[in-house]
């Protein structure tokens, strides 16, 4: 068997957020000043693995990346998290999606502007078979194409469970690979939207195949329902004062996975998870918020 080097191995999308705080969102043709700016990484896949590798897993990105100042600006934050970056394939046509977050400090909106300015996600091509072999957990979102379902179906030869968190079905391959994952956890508004489905528990029936381990539907502030072998269960979130839940459904399956590469049971994996997403709700931004281990422990063990 191939040794392991990776906890998580991530395949799908990292993103540029630029926040710009403003005291209220502008109308049309009015002129507003920024109160201040900042800059984070975002994108559900790198979420993900920030929510990791700070809870102590060894995580790798192995999705294409450009040569372009939002790729570098990716990559950089990923390696100054701890996660490796070795298993990039930088290609010419790549490029990482930049969004520009305008953040309504007095609503407490925030509205999104993004840009896609490349190819996202997995290649067609990459990672060899034996750099996913060396992973305990792979993760992908909706990006990535034919290049999700080749990677898909190699970790499932292999044994490897797949963490997935998808938020659209239109994109290509999506009806490839969606039945080929066995740990599926979708938001309620997505897992809706493919089920037509009104009750958590019908959305997990109707989402369930032979090749599914765990089904779960992740409901904000309402917690996350589960299914696996056949029991369904629900598990609360964690109370917050919520400043802003971005990010929230990426962190908690950044920890699902980790901790699922570390075969805690079920249970103990929805609980961290939850705990991690409600803590990073604290902080505005995606990953500015995301706890560390001590903390998640703390606050899902008492
Ligand atoms: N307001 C909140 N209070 C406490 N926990 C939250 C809140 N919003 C999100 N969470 C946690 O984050 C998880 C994912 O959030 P959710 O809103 O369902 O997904 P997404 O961020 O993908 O839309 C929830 O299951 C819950 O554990
Ligand atoms: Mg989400």
């Amino acid at each position: 068997m191939t040794p392991k080097r990776f906890d998580i191995l991530g395949l799908g999308c990292a993103t540029l957020d630029e926040l710009l705080y403003v005291a209220q969102f502008p109308l049309p043709d009015s002129k507003i000043r920024i109160q201040r700016s900042e800059k984070q990484g975002g994108g559900l896949c790198a979420t993900a693995l920030v929510a990791g590798a700070r809870l102590g897993a060894s995580c790798a990105y192995g999705a294409m990346l450009g040569f372009d100042d939002i790729s570098r600006f990716v990559a950089q934050n990923l390696e100054n998290e701890g996660i490796d970056t070795s298993l990039v394939s930088w290609r010419e046509s790549a490029s990482a999606i930049r969004s520009v977050i305008v953040v309504d400090e007095t609503q407490a909106t925030r509205t999104i502007f993004f840009e896609r300015n490349g190819e996202v996600g997995a290649p067609p091509d990459a990672p060899d078979e034996r750099d996913i072999a060396a992973a305990r957990v792979l993760f992908v979102d909706h990006y990535g194409g034919i290049g999700n379902t080749r990677a898909i179906e190699i970790a499932r030869r292999l044994g490897i469970p797949v963490v997935a968190d998808f938020e659209r079905a239109d994109v290509p391959e999506f009806e490839n690979f969606f039945p080929l994952v066995d740990h599926l956890i979708l938001s309620r508004t997505f897992a809706a939207k493919l089920t037509g489905a009104e009750a958590p528990e019908a959305m997990l029936r109707a989402l369930w195949n032979t090749n599914r381990k765990v089904v779960a539907v992740t409901c904000g502030a309402e917690g996350v329902w589960s299914l696996e072998d056949g029991e369904i269960r629900h598990f609360a979130a964690f109370p917050t004062d919520a400043v802003d839940t971005t990010g929230c459904g990426d962190v908690f399956h950044g920890v699902y996975a980790a901790t699922l590469a570390w075969d805690f049971p079920l249970a103990k994996r929805m609980r961290w998870a939850s705990a991690a997403a409600s803590l990073k709700a604290r902080a505005a931004g995606a990953q500015k918020g995301i706890p560390s281990r001590a903390e998640v422990e703390k606050f899902a063990e008492n």
